[in-house]
């Protein structure tokens, strides 16, 4: 739509532009080629210009060649290069233009000659006065003012220009037979130069009577010489063309310079309306010859006079002229005005009709948005309204099982382990009730329902004592918790809520802040208001989550859930009851988050006194049962990790390493197991992978979502390290997705169980998963190449062992990589094992420390190691090997037994029968 729309505006514009263009335009170029610019042709150039108002369509270009024949030349070619559509040209001289008008003819330009004329015929018409008339004039004037002869100078115009050949001539024939002398001067038809030439002509003889000059103004120019030169003038002076108009020759006829002037009209006029015929294609008459008379002094009176007349008929017109321009400027503007009110009404038009649709789109949308938004409000509402009355619900009887099980923890009757199982049972009831709780205030707060009970409280003291609550949990947890007050701060608060906010806030501190890092508590007042801030130095909250935090049951990590996403919910309502504000940001002195709470002291006045004071009793109740609950979590812990040291020397079987960050998660698990297996526990993903290394357990049991590393990673590095690789692991998750579950075998798991999860299967699932191991053993033999542990175990065990196969059981199988050829990890790791062994075979000192050094191993790895690969232990399989080599020599060479005994490292040849006996059920002897 857009594109669209641009390409409309541009549309638009673009009519806009062209409505600006005047559409009065011309739509023809003409060219004037003037040879002067003297005032018979600024005359005759102002007649055509006047001319033009009847023709619009034509656009006249004039140049003006300055009585030079190779200028106008010139100009001529510019025309003809500009494609002008018609050429009017009046050539300086006829020889010297003639090609020149040739060439714009040829090119196809139509030509209008004017005055004077070029050779030939290649022009397309001529308007021009009679020069031959003009000269039959001047000799009739001379014969009547002369008629009994005399002497004349003819001031002649330039040669080379036609009409000074034929007035010459024709004043020469006039003059046939009439006793005239005839003196010739040349003016150029300059005044100036007349007047040279009559200066000159003057000194050879002053006995003139008449000037006959071809044009006024070298008429005017000689009478200038005579009357100079001679005192008492007597000449008289004739000119041609009786140009109208100051310093012209009628002006010259009134002041008595000159005596007469032949007309010789000018007619631009009459050019231009020629010119637009042939345009117009219209027919036009060739040639034009203008008749010529004589103008004495009676003719030039009525002359002069119509030319005043003339002189304002032209201001006139001249005056209407510009008012012609002035309207049609104003017209073209108004015509602009009225185009742009158009294209931007149309503009308007187009934006109004989208915008238009565009909000009824939105508006259409925004509907069914709040529909959408109504119909979710209401299954919102639905669903909170059923988990309150769930949470409602499961109160009751969660009570009837938080008590009888308190009852039951402390009756003196049970097992230890009865004992520990009851107090996770009711530790763990008391979580859920606290859990619920806090939804049902939450609703209840939202709902409105939730009074607020404000007292006069001593802040001070109350955060003091709420904070003292958690100093046991802090120094289990190895965390420096301090507490700051500026001052005694005195509010209205309802206290409980106070000491839930605090709770929380401690809480969630004590949640995300790792050993030997600090949490603070500081209170202050700043005028009618008390702030105080929970700092922890943990590891923070990331910005995007800082907006949301406060959300009900809105998690940073949803992958790895701590906490049920209900606490900062509930902070932020009851800090708001209060008609405070709680904020979140990070940490200005490094790590971690501060949540700052402020809350308007609302103290009135005359309330606060010593008395109300005292008399309240901080409640801490709630702040230590949760804290002592929290406490009792980290206790159990360390204590069963005390009772659980790990056996370094003492080599124990079936170890199972249970990783989980849910210390009842982990308790309750090695009560399921503690008598038949040794429970090892970990109370996150580090401290888990570190604890494997270290016993290599018989299996880990590892929790899927826990901070930090959680178990795909665990999974992971468990199966790449070499130490660990064999281990089984059994995941446990409380979410069941299958993609999660393809995640986790992915990452190597081997098993995958979901929470909640029955004793029975976990235990079974344990099971089967370390008899799977056992069943997939390495076989090894003495080279390490066919790797059938049947052949390395002794001849004896043998027969048990296979006895076991029809079960399916066969521990010393070939495994299946060993059948395709490519070696796992595993047995990579016995091949090393068995190469090392051979290698120092003769070696009596060889012993499992020294392997498992060259290993990069301790004993205790390389033991369970090799115990859960093979179910040998490292030094039943060195003796093992042993035997075979030589069982080998004894075969296949002729050395002695003892020299035998020794090259296989055994300390004495009996030490090394009695082993052979017990191995092949044979004496070496009888074998040789
Ligand atoms: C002007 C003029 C006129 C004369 C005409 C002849 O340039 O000299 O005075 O009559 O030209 O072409």
């Amino acid at each position: 739509m857009r594109y669209y729309l641009y390409a409309l505006i541009l549309c638009m514009v673009a009519l806009f532009f062209c409505a600006c263009q005047n559409n009065q335009s011309a739509s023809y170029r003409i060219g004037l080629s003037q040879c002067s610019d003297d005032a018979w042709r600024t005359k005759m150039n102002e007649e055509m210009r006047r001319e033009l108002i009847f023709h619009p369509e034509i656009e006249l270009i004039i140049r003006s060649a300055d009585d030079n024949s190779e200028h106008q030349s010139a100009d001529i070619d510019r025309f003809i290069e500009e494609r002008v559509d018609l050429l009017i040209v009046s050539p300086n001289e006829a020889d010297g233009l003639t090609a020149a008008v040739s060439r714009a003819y040829d090119a196809g330009i139509p030509v209008v000659v004017a005055d004077r004329r070029v050779n030939g015929d290649k022009y397309t018409a001529f308007i021009g006065g009679d020069n031959y008339q003009v000269g039959k004039l001047m000799a009739q004037y001379i014969r009547e003012q002369l008629p009994r002869g005399g002497r004349i100078v003819e001031m002649c115009g330039l040669e080379g220009s036609t009409p000074a050949v034929w007035r010459h001539r024709g004043m020469m024939e006039g003059l046939q037979d009439a006793n005239i002398e005839i003196i010739s001067g040349n003016g150029y038809w300059f005044r100036d130069n007349a007047r040279e030439e009559m200066a000159r002509l003057l000194q050879q003889t002053t006995d003139i009577d008449m000037v006959m000059a071809h044009n006024d103004q070298m008429a005017i120019g000689a009478w200038e010489a005579a009357n100079e030169l001679l005192s008492g003038n007597k000449i008289r002076f004739v000119g041609v063309d009786a140009l109208s108009g100051e310093g012209n020759g009628l002006e010259a006829i009134m002041q008595g310079k000159l005596e007469a002037s032949v007309s010789y009209a000018t007619e631009g006029g009459l050019l231009i309306q020629r010119a637009a015929q042939i345009l117009a294609g219209e027919p036009f008459t060739r040639d034009t010859v203008l008749p010529a008379m004589l103008i004495d002094r009676d003719a030039a009176e009525p002359l002069v006079q119509l030319y005043r007349q003339e002189q304002s008929e032209v201001q006139t017109i001249d005056m209407l002229q510009q008012h012609i321009k002035l309207f049609t400027t104003q017209y073209r503007q108004q015509r602009i005005i009225l185009w742009m009110i158009f294209v931007f009404a149309v503009v308007a038009v187009i934006f109004f009709v989208y915008y238009l649709r565009l909000y009824r789109q939105r508006k259409r949308l925004s509907e069914q948005l709040l529909t959408a938004q109504q119909e979710l409000e209401q299954a919102t509402r639905q669903k909170l309204t059923f988990y309150t009355n769930v949470s409602h619900d499961f109160r009751t009887p969660l009570t009837l099982i938080a008590d009888p099980l308190r009852q039951l923890s402390h009756d003196s009757s049970l097992t230890e382990q009865q004992h520990s199982l009851a107090e996770v049972a009711e530790r763990n009831a008391q979580v859920l009730l606290r859990l619920i709780n806090q939804v049902l205030d939450l609703r209840k707060a939202e709902s409105g329902k939730l009074d607020l009970h404000r007292s006069q409280v001593n802040l001070t003291q109350a955060i003091s004592e709420w904070v003292n609550a958690f100093q046991p949990l802090a120094k289990k947890k190895h965390i420096h918790l301090i507490y700051k007050a500026d001052a005694t701060v005195f509010a209205s608060v309802d206290i409980e809520k106070m000491e839930r906010i605090l709770f929380n806030l401690l809480s969630n501190a004590f949640k995300f802040t790792p050993e030997n890092e600090i949490v603070e508590v500081r209170l202050w007042q700043d005028n009618e208001q008390c702030y105080f801030t929970v700092t922890d130095t943990g590891s923070g909250i990331p910005e995007e989550h800082k907006r949301r935090i406060f959300d009900s049951f809105y998690q940073i990590d949803t992958t790895n859930r701590q906490g049920s996403g209900i606490g900062l919910a509930l902070v932020k309502t009851f800090v708001e009851m209060h008609g405070g504000k709680i904020t979140v940001s990070d940490n200005p002195k490094g790590r971690g988050t501060v949540f700052t709470v402020m809350l308007p002291i609302n103290n009135e006045e005359g309330t606060l006194n010593s008395n109300s004071v005292n008399s309240q009793i901080v409640n801490t109740d709630y702040v230590h049962i949760t804290a002592e609950q929290i406490l009792t979590e980290l206790a159990t812990e360390e204590e069963s990790n005390a009772n659980r040291k790990i056996v370094n020397e003492k080599i124990v079987n079936n170890v199972i390493l249970v990783i989980d960050d849910n210390a009842d998660i982990r308790h309750y698990i090695r009560s399921l197991f503690e008598g038949e297996y040794t429970v090892l526990t970990a109370k996150d993903g580090q401290a888990g992978l570190q604890k494997a290394r270290q016993a290599v357990p018989d299996i880990v049991i590892c929790d899927l979502s826990m901070p930090d590393i959680d178990g795909l990673e665990v999974c992971e590095k468990l199966k790449t390290e070499i130490v660990t690789s064999h281990i089984p692991v059994l995941m446990l998750t409380a979410r069941s997705l299958d993609e999660q579950q393809v995640e986790g075998y992915e990452h190597g798991a081997d098993a995958y169980l979901c929470k909640p999860f029955k004793a029975e299967l976990l235990r079974a699932q344990v099971k089967a998963l370390i008899e799977n191991r056992k069943r997939v053993m390495i076989g090894v033999d003495a080279r390490g190449e066919t790797a059938n542990a049947v052949r390395l175990a002794s001849p004896v065990r043998q027969q048990n062992l296979t006895s076991n196969s029809a079960n399916g059981l066969t521990p010393n199988s070939v495994t299946a990589s060993q059948r395709s050829g490519l070696m796992t990890p595993d047995e990579q790791f016995i091949a090393h094992f068995q190469k090392i062994v051979l290698d120092k075979i003769d070696d009596e000192q060889l012993t499992v420390e020294t392997i498992a050094d060259d290993m990069a191993m301790s004993r205790t790895q390389l033991y369970r190691k090799i115990k859960s690969l093979t179910n040998y232990s490292p030094n039943e399989l060195i003796r093992n090997l042993r035997l075979t080599e030589a069982h080998k020599m004894l075969l296949q060479t002729d050395l002695s037994i003892s020299e035998i005994a020794y090259r296989t490292g055994f300390s004495s040849p009996s030490y090394f029968t009695k082993c052979y006996t017990d191995y092949f059920g044979k004496k070496p002897s009888e074998v040789k």
